[in-house]
């Protein structure tokens, strides 16, 4: 098994927060259920430290952000043993000697060559001068064997994500690249393939036949937090469109696939993203809505609006709500609209897809027998509630026939018994194995900025003069609801707690 060859981890950043509140944790659990190899090693490099004090942090950091809680003082230790940590700096070639000669000397140890797979745990805007540190240090030539992580944001627009490209690719080559989305990590993300291609039920209607509209919202509760900085310089469209849920747009709407091989798999979402009609053919602004938090109450205190989180400009016109009209130009999906949301501060944390099919044909129920017809839905679960649920008519018990709403549930954990685990564990797993099927490749991530790079330009060159445009703790604007409202719709807006 892949998994079996021994693999050495090299974190850069390592003390920052990913680190600590992620990547240390997945690795840990890796551990923990055996799914690391036997043979393995974890190098911290970061500008400044020492290897006791970062072992000691992020011991501590297990019991804030490890799903299993504080680590076990004998597991613990066993795992630790093979942690170490290099300080130097990012842009000094002796950093990555050093990072070399660590790595040989753990290779000797092991008695054969290791996986060397570089995290790279850092502001973006140094990518590229660690990925020469380590070509340089002989750290970047092996196809089969040396493996390059990186986190979102990929550039900031189609020009600058392919100079962000072009300069790993200077040591890299696109296979060794493992570009992170963590949504597909997550098990409700993969599981959409499972129930869309291993049932025979539901892909005869997954088509424009019979689905009216789909809708897709990742909504969260919290606003920016601590990253006011980065997310002045991001907004909702870059931080979360271009990547998340178009993520989620392709696992919805791409064609089966032949087989689950990594280019078959990234190709089919390639040509989800290449069939979106260009907002650049349309007035962008009747197919987007973009939205800011103002101040609003939590349990019982007042939250501050956008403006007024820490580095934030108190002017700021950047987004941190956008909801997206888009359409698909091919055989399956034409006509059929995709209804995209994201937000910061709405009405409860929830990632969730909505297909709603049409209507029946002919109605042979008397008008009256149902106070409110709705045609069946099928809501996919992402997260908090982990499930898929499908919505339909069913006869009231009594005299006559009266329908009402039911729904029909599979929930993750009821099903299976188990806690699902976070993304990043499956992602680091991917990437020791070697499979990138669940991560981004270089020509995804650029067509995805041509979706989205009307929209930054119509939005920059008409800043918005209405924020903020919605309280926390709600749904987002009004346009939102009129965007929809529109086109005879309205959003799937479940109830604040539970699953439908
Ligand atoms: C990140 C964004 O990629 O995803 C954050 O930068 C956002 O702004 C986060 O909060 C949401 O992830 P999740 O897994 O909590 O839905």
């Amino acid at each position: 098994m892949a998994a079996q060859k021994p693999a050495i981890i090299a974190i850069f950043g390592a003390t920052g927060d990913l680190t600590k509140r992620k990547l240390m944790p997945a690795l840990y659990n890796l551990f923990l259920d055996k799914q690391l190899p036997p043979k393995f090693f974890i190098i911290g490099v970061a500008r400044q430290g020492e290897e006791e004090n970062f072992r000691k942090y992020m011991q501590d950091a297990m019991g804030q952000f490890s799903r299993r809680g504080a680590a076990d003082t004998t597991k613990w230790s066993e795992f630790v043993s093979r942690v170490s940590f290099i300080s130097g700096e990012f842009t000094d070639p002796a950093t990555f000697t050093n990072l070399a000669e660590r790595i040989a000397s753990e290779e000797s140890e092991f008695g054969e060559p290791a996986s060397q797979i570089f995290y790279l745990s850092t502001p973006p805007s140094i990518f590229g001068t660690i990925a020469d540190g380590l070509g340089a240090a002989g750290l970047s030539k092996d196809i089969s064997r040396q493996r390059i992580v990186i986190e979102k944001p990929f550039g900031r627009d189609y020009e600058s994500s392919e100079a962000l490209n072009n300069e790993l690719l200077k040591s890299f080559d696109e296979k060794q690249i493992y570009r992170i989305d963590h949504y597909l990590g997550k098990e409700t993300v993969q599981n959409i393939l499972a129930f869309r291609f291993a049932n025979a039920l539901y892909e005869p209607v997954w088509n424009r036949r019979y689905v009216d509209h789909v809708q897709i919202t990742v909504a969260e509760d919290v606003g920016v937090e601590k990253r006011g900085g980065y997310y002045e310089t991001s907004g909702a469209l870059r931080d979360m469109v271009q990547n998340h849920l178009l993520q989620l747009l392709c696992m919805v709407a791409m064609e089966p696939l032949v087989s689950f091989d990594a280019d078959e798999v990234r190709n089919k979402k390639v040509d989800v993203l290449k069939a979106v009609r260009s907002l650049a053919k349309m007035n962008p602004h009747d197919y987007a809505v973009r939205g800011q938090y103002g101040p609003g109450m939590k349990d019982g205190s007042q939250t501050p609006g956008y403006r007024q989180e820490d580095s934030v400009d108190p002017m700021s016109t950047t987004e941190t709500f956008v909801a997206l009209k888009l359409y698909l130009d091919n055989w399956r999906w034409q006509d059929v609209p995709f209804y995209l949301r994201t937000g910061k501060k709405l009405a409860r944390k929830l990632s969730q897809i909505v297909i709603v099919f049409r209507p029946v044909p002919h109605l042979m129920f008397s008008a009256d027998a149902a106070d409110n017809f709705e045609p069946n839905r099928l809501i996919i679960n992402i997260q908090p509630e982990e499930g898929i649920i499908l919505k339909f008519q069913a006869k009231e018990p009594g005299a006559g026939m009266r329908l009402s709403t039911v729904s029909m549930g599979f929930d993750y954990g009821e099903a299976f018994h188990a806690p699902s685990r976070e993304a990043y564990e499956t992602l680091l797993q991917e990437v020791i194995n070697g499979d990138t099927t669940l991560f981004m490749r270089d020509d995804q991530e650029r067509v995805a900025w041509n979706i989205v790079e009307p929209l930054l330009e119509a939005w920059q060159s008409r800043p918005a003069n209405t924020f903020p445009n919605y309280s926390a703790g709600t749904w987002g604007p009004e346009a939102s609801d009129m965007l929809l409202a529109r086109d005879g719709r309205s959003w799937h807006n479940p109830m604040l707690f539970g699953n439908v």
